[in-house]
Formats: C-alpha cells, structure tokens, sequence
C-alpha cells in the first residue's frame, strides 16, 4: 500500500524539525495584525478586574495611556476604547454619547496626545449611554415589545461620530447595526473635514452569546432590557452577512468586521474572498472568558491556545482581528514562541 497517493509522498518530511515548518508555513500571525480593545473608568490611578474576563481591568485614563504607550513599543498598530459609563450618566436620549467630555472623548485626546504613533479606534453604538441598554433609541410600546428606531438611532450615530472625530480617533467603528448608519457617518466625517477618518463597520454583526463579558465590562448587562435580534444578524445566516457587508463598503466603509471571530471564521473566508476588501475579525469577550475559565482550570495551555486561536483568523482570511489578547500576544511574539 503506497502512504499516498503517489509512491513516496510522506508529508512529514516538511514537519520534521522547525525551520522546515517554518519554511513552509502559510500564515503568520505578527503584532501588525493586532488591535487592542481595553475599558475605561473614571478617576486617577485606578484599575478594577472583570469578574468574567480574568486578566482584563478596566483602567483609568492615566493607568489606560502608560499602557497603550507599552503596546506601542511592542508595535500593537491600534487600540479601541470602550467606556464604563456610570450609571446616572445612562439617559434614554444617550446623549452623553456625543458629549465632547465624555471618558472615550478624554482618553482619545489623552492617548492621541502621549502616543501620537499608535491608531485610535472608538465604537460607534449607544449602548454604553442607553439608559435601556440598547444600541438604538428605543420607543417603549404599551403592551407591545420595545421597537429600536432606526433613523432616530442614526441620526444621535452621526452625532456621536463627530464628537469622536473632533476627539480625534483616527477609525470609527459603528458596531450598532442600524441600516444606513455608515453612509450617514461618511456623508457627516466628509462635510466636516475629516476626511481621513477611517470607517472600520461592524457589518456582520451577530446576535451572539458570546458578548456577555463584554456587557459586564462596560456595565450594560443590568440596563439591557430584551435582546438584540431585531437590529444583530441571525447567527444561522451566512448569505445575509455578505449583503451586509457589500452594503456598508458601498456606503463608504474602509474596512468591515465579522463579529464574533472563531465561532464565524466562515464568514470571514467568504468576506475576503468576495470582496477583497480588509477584513478584521473580534476575538469577542465570551471567547476570550472560555480560553481563560479552561486554562484557569488547568485543561488547556493558555498561551498555546491564545496563540494558535490567532493563527486562525490569519488562516481564514483576516487581516487584522480584535483580541484582549494583543499586548501580551505582541510580548510573546516578540519572545518568539
Ligand atoms: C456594543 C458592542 C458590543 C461588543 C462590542 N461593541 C456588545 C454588544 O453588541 O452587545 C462586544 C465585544 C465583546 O464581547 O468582546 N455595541
């Protein structure tokens, strides 16, 4: 019996000892690739952990910009702030979304200023402000189910974007789902001069599981009344998230995102490979929780797993994901591991 279908084929030969495999190596993941999300309070000197995500806390602006300076030196390209909102600041309006003071407003133009070289990213979405938890505006119906409003929602978006621009965040990432928000966002960024502002959309977005950490992270998960469903993508559905995606480039996105990241690494492949456009995937924060809770509990190899769950977003097409991984990802490879 031939090992293969052709006499002497044995594919270990290019297994056998390292520099082989790394001769022949498809795909590398490389701190350029890295974007770093982190959370941020308000005060001075001051962090708090995140039950749900060991490792990760939510920093101060000081502690935030010494941190995102150290990213720097290890060559992370990009952070994307999130804010914990504290509660009498969450209005039904949101209209601490578009305060030029807000935490994200403060540490874009604190970050900006000390680490001129690394790229800004700030989501453009209202939850953190909704006294409802939402992303949209909502209208409570008697008896009925809220409804998300659409174009009211887009409207307080475009509001919201400006204020970011002005704080000075080089990408914009509108991660709320409602239609038409993108273009309202260009059309806004162009007429106000910031035209280089890049516009990173989350275009399929699902409605996931995977994001509770996360809502514990920014304090949404008390204020969320309901589900996303109506306005985040259907988790069966892969043709739709490809019209998601050709619409926001066509209303003017730079680059689009799959949301969640390993659970959906076939949309990603489908993405890159129909529209050829910068792909970037987030590693959500239910997927960085169950790496941690395994390798807490001793059943897997943190770094390992961490590493090698990089590799395969690269694999899948991606040019850059969003990881709470990426500064230590960017140590480790540095070390070369
Ligand atoms: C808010 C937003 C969410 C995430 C990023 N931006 C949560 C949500 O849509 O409910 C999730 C990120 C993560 O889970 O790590 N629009």
């Amino acid at each position: 019996m031939p090992l293969a279908p052709f006499p002497h084929a044995r594919p270990r030969r290019l297994r056998a000892e390292d520099w082989r495999r790394r001769l022949v190596r498809e795909t590398n993941v490389t701190v350029d690739d890295l974007i770093w999300p982190i959370f941020l309070i308000e005060g001075v000197d001051r962090t708090e952990p995140i039950a749900a995500m060991p490792g990760v806390e939510r920093m101060t602006i000081d502690v935030a910009t010494a941190k995102v300076e150290m990213a720097a030196r290890y060559g992370v390209p990009c952070v994307a702030l999130f804010p914990y909102t504290e509660p009498n600041k969450k209005t039904r309006d949101c209209s601490e979304a578009w305060n030029p003071e807000n935490l994200v407003c403060r540490a874009a133009r604190a970050i900006k200023d000390a680490v001129p070289e690394i790229g800004v990213m700030q989501d453009v979405a209202l939850d953190p402000y909704n006294a409802l938890g939402h992303d949209g505006l909502v209208e409570e119906r008697a008896g009925k189910p809220a409804r998300i409003l659409n174009d009211e929602s887009v409207e307080a978006l475009v509001k919201q974007a400006l204020a970011q621009a002005e704080a000075g965040a080089d990408i914009l990432a509108p991660s709320d789902m409602m239609d038409g928000r993108v273009g309202a966002i260009r059309d806004a960024l162009e007429a106000d001069g910031h035209t280089d502002v890049i516009i990173l959309s989350y275009a399929a977005k699902y409605a996931s599981s995977f994001y509770g950490p996360f809502r514990e992270a920014v304090g949404a998960s008390g204020a969320l009344k309901g589900d996303k469903k109506t306005y985040q993508m259907d988790p069966s559905n892969t043709d739709e998230a490809l019209r998601e995606i050709e619409g926001d480039l066509l209303e003017g996105a730079d680059m689009v995102m799959v949301k969640p990241g390993l659970p959906y690494l076939d949309i990603c492949r489908r993405a890159k490979e129909q529209f050829a456009c910068p792909v970037s995937a987030y590693q959500v924060s239910g997927e960085y929780a169950m790496i941690e809770a395994a390798a807490q509990n001793g059943w897997l190899d943190r770094r390992a797993a961490a590493l090698e769950s990089l590799a395969a977003f690269k694999r899948a097409g991606c040019d850059a994901v969003l990881t709470y991984y990426a500064l230590e990802a960017a140590v480790w490879l540095r070390e070369g591991s």
